[in-house]
């Protein structure tokens, strides 16, 4: 079976598709510097699928950390996760997202051509479509106008992939456009750990339903949607990661670089997703109105179309799959820390 690299596989949705890897029989290999992550998700992953990846601690920039990977390994494909992706810390240190994110996948690349391997899977995002489009989101639209160094990252190394996919006629490049992925394996061993206080809404909602967070504030609701809140398209994480699967397959028979929307097609807005949670796990969300968020957009959603038709792929999991499993992880990261406390 083939040998998959995942970059930043040790993250939320790397460690996702890596279970999903695995139960499909591919042998994984993870590169992380575990810097937005814990080794603890090894272990975590060997108790979902009985198999525990080889891991490598290292930073998937640095070439002499990453090539003897190349080496010792008959690689297959490559997907990379690896980079920052916290929207407001880019706005804030631009020049350590522009290193870090570009020279990840610079280097990753260089090491591909040199190792002969042919297919690259990139971890890309909606936020390429920037605040002029409108949903539903198609992969013809242009992109750009993004309004954060995280998302210009994003956009930029896209950039990068097409033109390489240009000048290689070999190189199998899919650019992987994720709207809102929250939940969490059905295990509830692997989830969304932000650090600090969480920037999305999903895990922000679960820690207010743990006692964690007082309330959920509501980043306006004077948006020009149904019930004036924000609107996105949130595909369970799971899916997402199926959505790899089916992307890695498909590189296989197909060259070229080919962007792809992973979504679910709906949009749901962020009432509708507190009632939602609400409904999955019994509990009372409290909330306030507050300011709208800057940056944040009216609605985003995706058109789906695509990944049906060449990845034979679509999202099967429903808003209340994503709120019970999101709810599950976390009462079990809480029972954790409980039995953590009481040795
Ligand atoms: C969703 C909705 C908020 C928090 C971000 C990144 C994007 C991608 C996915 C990486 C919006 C509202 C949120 C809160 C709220 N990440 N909200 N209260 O902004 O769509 O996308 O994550 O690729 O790049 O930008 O996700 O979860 O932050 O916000 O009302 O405490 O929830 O206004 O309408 P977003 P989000």
């Amino acid at each position: 079976m083939e040998t998959v690299l995942l970059t930043g596989g040790m993250g939320y949705i790397g460690s996702h598709t890596a279970v999903e890897l695995l139960k499909e029989g591919y042998e994984v290999i993870i590169a992380d510097d575990l810097s937005n992550s814990s080794a603890d998700v090894l272990d975590r992953i060997y108790a979902i699928t009985g198999t525990k990846p080889r891991f490598y601690q290292v930073n998937a920039a640095d070439k002499a950390q990453m090539e003897p990977i190349f080496k010792d390994y008959p690689i297959s494909a490559v997907i990379h996760f690896a980079g920052f992706k916290a929207v407001g810390e880019s706005v804030v240190k631009p020049l350590m997202y522009y290193r870090n994110n570009l020279d990840s996948a610079l280097t990753v690349l260089e090491l591909m051509a040199k190792y002969d391997v042919q297919r690259f899977i990139f971890s890309s995002s909606a936020t390429v479509y920037g605040e002029k489009n409108t949903p539903p989101m198609t992969e013809e639209m242009p992109t750009g106008g993004i309004t954060n160094p995280y998302g210009w990252t994003k956009y930029m190394i896209e950039e990068i992939l097409k033109d390489a996919a240009k000048a290689d006629q070999e190189l199998s490049v899919v650019l992987l456009r994720y709207f809102n992925p929250i939940g969490a394996d059905e295990s509830g061993l692997i989830g969304e750990k932000p650090n600090g206080i969480p920037n999305n809404l999903m895990p922000y909602i679960a820690q207010v339903a743990a006692g964690i967070r007082d309330h959920l504030n509501v980043f306006g609701n004077d948006y020009p949607t149904p019930d004036g809140t924000g609107i996105r398209d949130y595909i369970h994480v799971t899916d997402l990661a199926r959505g790899h699967v089916a992307a890695l397959r498909y590189s296989r028979t197909h060259a070229g670089a080919e962007a792809i929307n992973l979504g679910t097609g709906h949009g749901v807005s962020v009432l509708e997703l507190v009632h939602a949670f609400e409904k999955a796990s019994g509990i009372t969300i409290p909330y306030v109105i507050a300011p709208r968020r800057a940056g944040d957009i009216p609605e985003m959603y995706a058109d789906v179309s695509k990944a049906e038709r060449l990845l034979h792929w679509h999202a099967e999991k429903s808003i209340e799959d994503c709120c019970r499993d999101s709810w599950n992880f976390q009462k079990h990261a809480a029972d954790e820390l409980r039995v953590m406390r009481s040795k």
